[in-house]
């Protein structure tokens, strides 16, 4: 086992814990931005004041930390070998932000066990860090991890872009979504749109088809411009809000951000991650069943 995390006695030791407000960012399609959204949005919320964390579960490709440049010491991998506890890899990045990297070049979350999930859960519900905001970045596809990790969170923004597959890959997503787990309520984010009537026009045609064959409510959550700085700040590995706060990319993630602190928060009697876990354990153990 491995030594103390320096993080994660202070943060427990300091505030009353209030209710978490979980975020799932997903897309179907790969390379929609999903990382990007993740980040940046997690950057506004904690720069606005909100106790965020950001939990990186691609296990594939693991951008979270490498776009905000930070040097994971353990992770999820390390977790589920058993070499360290959930709480030793909690990193902070800019301006306190907490982040749960995963690793690169790994296992990927598909591959999971159920035991391996389970453990996840536990893990979450032992980390005992005040928190209001999760933010999780999903792997691409729709894959079992991503329908779980969607299915536990309040809300779950789905990533598009205007690319044909980009849009019928986020219906598919929504499709499995609203009708095996239960979920009830998308946001919508256009993500690289030319022009914000793009970014509208790509909520039409979604919502278009899923008010036709699905029982599930849309909410248009706006639009990110295509933005070069985005990309230079991928290169300093820095997000976008942090290293060009004036950029059009920014200043469009802080308006999401703002509207997503408005978004309902949770009703819970401790309001910590556990609420998360405990929505997780159900599908966790009819899997392990
Ligand atoms: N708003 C934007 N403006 C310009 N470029 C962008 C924007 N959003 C994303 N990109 C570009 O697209 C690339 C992929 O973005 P990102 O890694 O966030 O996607 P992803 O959906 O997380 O991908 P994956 O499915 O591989 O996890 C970025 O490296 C960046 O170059
Ligand atoms: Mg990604």
């Amino acid at each position: 086992m491995s030594s103390p995390n320096p993080i994660a006695s202070p943060v427990r030791a300091s505030n009353d814990p209030g209710p978490v407000r979980v975020i799932a960012v997903a897309s179907g399609k790969g390379g929609v931005g999903k990382t990007s959204v993740s980040v940046n949005l997690a950057m506004s919320l904690q720069n606005a004041g909100q106790r965020t964390l950001l939990l990186d579960t691609d296990l594939g490709l693991a951008n979270v930390d490498v776009m905000l440049g930070l040097s994971p010491r353990f992770t999820l991998s390390d977790v589920f070998a058993g070499r360290c506890e959930l709480a030793d890899t909690l990193l902070e990045g800019p301006n306190g932000l907490l982040v749960v990297p995963a690793a690169s070049g790994k296992r990927h979350m598909t591959e999971l066990t159920p035991a391996q999930h389970v453990g996840l859960v536990h893990a979450f519900s032992q980390l005992d860090v005040p928190v209001d905001v999760m933010i999780i970045d999903n792997a691409a596809g729709i894959s079992d991890s991503v329908l779980t990790f969607c299915q536990a969170a309040q809300d779950v923004i789905v990533v598009v872009c205007d690319e044909p597959a980009s849009v019928t890959d986020a219906y598919a997503l929504i499709k499995v979504l609203s009708r095996e787990r239960g979920v009830t309520r998308v946001q919508v984010l256009a993500n690289q749109v030319g022009h914000p009537s793009e970014g509208r026009q790509l909520y039409d045609k979604l919502e278009r088809v899923t008010a036709k064959f699905l029982d599930v409510t849309m909410n248009y959550l706006g639009a990110i411009p295509r933005d070069e700085w985005l990309r230079r700040a991928i290169q300093r590995q820095e997000a976008v809000v942090d290293a060009f706060p004036a950029a059009p990319a920014s200043m469009a993630f802080r308006e999401i951000a703002k509207r997503a602190e408005k978004w309902q928060t949770p009703n819970g009697p401790r309001g910590h991650v556990e609420f998360f876990m405990e929505r997780l354990i159900p599908t966790t153990r009819s899997a392990t069943a």
